[in-house]
């Protein structure tokens, strides 16, 4: 045999086990889906009380005929009874016939059997004529005997009532045993079922159907969903929930809440592509710079001393440049994953800004600005003091870098119980109000090319962002153009550790 070919049969075999597997599996999880479950419980619920309802129902109804068959066969029983006493049936010969004939009549007409029976239970009389001579000793014919008239149901369906026949002296005289069996009730009882049958299988047809319907309605948009959030997993970002009711039940909520999520995973993504874009985009620029001065400098000949010096100067700071945007990055990323654990201390803010002021003053002073500090109260808060130095030092030098010479800045220290305020506010060129709000996106700068001048690498007040809320804290922008900026940062004095 070729080898071959066994190996490919091999292969074709194990695959047809595991999809037959496979199709078990799907199988079960079908049925245990919410929709299945639904169905079950709803059935379950509409229909068996229902079975319960009817069975119970048509017991009481039988145990209503059977009681109303005992008491109407008592009462002819007792007709029968008075008459035979009343006619001394079973003493005088004379008033037997005419006697017999009436209570043949009554039984034709009633179709139950009826025996007169003696004090000695010997079958005197019968309507089935049968046991006439034969004694008939049933518990029933001795308790009526004992004077205890008696009604009761056998096993076998025959309810026999038992009337005894008063004698003289207050004797008695023998027992009027009436038999019938129950075919009529229970032809009665079983039409009723049947139709109730058919009535309930009926109503569990609409149940269930209507139940299919429902559970269609309630699982169809999780299913749509389901298909949503997996296309999302796939990268597709852009998908959507189509949600049409105007009602408002769990299932919709539940719809709107993921294509809220799928609002902020598209928004996120769209930012770290834009990030992306932005780094590559600012690390090219002083490349190319630093490109065309080495070029410049390697295809002339005779290149003067001057001119190396110039150009190398130009690269250095085109490097400085690209390893400060790098540095920004790593603090910022490093922000961001949270690698870095926040080092709280108790700190005196006071001498925080004063730090602060005092390392960006001689920038102020080549551009003739004006710092006002003012500290409203002794401040102390917990911390991080390095970050917090770093994010707020960041404000003071945005301050600085877009106020023209000679403007000024009041910075101001304040607190309540709670809050440490912290305000810098600037009468430099401000910002526009539709940019107001963009301000701390990463390499975000009004002016591009006045940045650029101004060495500015967008990523500052991201920085300060950061870590303002990593102190849960909060920062304001309140700004006009060509009148200044004030930014106000709160952070709480305790943290919650
Ligand atoms: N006080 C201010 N007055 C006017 N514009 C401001 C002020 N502060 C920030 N801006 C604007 O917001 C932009 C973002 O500020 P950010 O501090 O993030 O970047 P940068 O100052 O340009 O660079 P970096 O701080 O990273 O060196 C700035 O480029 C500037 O256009
Ligand atoms: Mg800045």
């Amino acid at each position: 045999m070729n080898p071959n070919i066994f190996l490919q049969n091999g292969e074709l075999v194990i695959i047809l086990i595991k999809g037959k597997k496979q199709a078990i599996k799907n199988k079960i999880s079908f049925f245990l889906s919410l929709r299945w479950i639904l169905l079950a419980t709803y059935v379950v619920i509409g229909i068996v009380p229902l079975l319960l309802i009817a069975s119970t129902i048509l017991h009481s109804v039988q145990d209503y005929f059977i009681e109303e068959r005992k008491k109407e066969l008592l009462s002819q029983a007792n007709v029968i009874s008075g008459q035979i006493t009343s006619h001394n049936y079973m003493t005088e010969q004379a008033t037997r016939d005419s006697l017999e004939e009436t209570v043949l009549d009554m039984s034709q007409e009633h179709d139950f059997r009826v025996l007169v029976l003696d004090s000695s239970c010997l079958v005197v009389y019968d309507t089935g004529y049968s046991d006439v001579g034969k004694t008939v000793l049933i518990p029933e014919v001795i308790e009526a005997l004992e004077n205890k008239d008696i009604a009761r149901i056998q096993e076998d369906g025959m309810v026999y009532a038992a009337v005894s026949i008063s004698g003289s002296n207050n004797t008695r005289a023998g027992v009027v045993l009436v038999s019938d069996d129950m075919k009529d009730i229970a032809d009665t009882v079983n039409n009723i079922a049947k139709k109730g049958n058919l009535l309930l299988a009926g109503l569990a047809i609409i149940v269930i159907i209507m139940m299919f319907i429902l559970s269609q309605i309630f699982t169809e948009p999780i299913k749509k969903m389901i298909k949503v959030i997996q296309k999302m997993s796939q990268g597709h970002f852009e998908q959507r929930i189509q949600v049409h009711s105007s009602i408002h039940n769990e299932v919709v909520d539940l719809a709107l809440a993921c294509n809220q999520m799928a609002d902020q995973l598209e928004k996120v993504e769209s930012t770290r592509q834009q990030f992306v874009s932005n780094v590559s985009h600012e690390l090219k620029t002083p490349l190319s710079s630093i490109k065309v001065l080495s070029e410049s400098i390697l295809l002339q000949e005779d290149v003067p001393k001057e001119m190396y010096v110039e150009f190398l100067h130009d690269i250095n700071s085109e490097v400085d440049r690209m390893a400060a945007i790098i540095n920004d990055l790593l603090t910022l990323v490093k922000l961001d994953q949270k690698e870095i654990p926040l080092n709280f201390k108790e700190i005196d803010l006071n001498e925080m800004m004063e730090g602060i002021i005092k390392r960006l003053l001689p920038l102020a002073q080549t551009k003739g600005i004006h710092i006002n500090y003012e500290k409203v109260r002794d401040v102390t808060a917990t911390i991080d003091g390095m970050k917090l130095t770093l994010a707020i030092a960041n404000i003071v030098d945005n301050a600085i870098k877009y106020t023209p010479e000679s403007g000024s800045i009041d910075i101001k220290l304040d607190a309540d119980h709670q809050n440490v305020f912290i305000s810098v506010a600037d009468t430099g060129i401000g910002i526009p109000d539709d940019e107001v709000g963009r301000i701390f996106e990463r390499f975000y700068r009004v002016d591009k090319m006045r940045d650029r001048e101004t060495g500015g690498t967008g990523l500052g007040l991201s920085i300060t962002y950061s870590t303002i809320m990593m102190h849960n804290g909060s920062i304001k922008v309140y700004s006009k153009e060509d009148e200044g900026t004030t930014i106000l940062v709160r952070i709480p004095m305790r943290q919650n550790i």
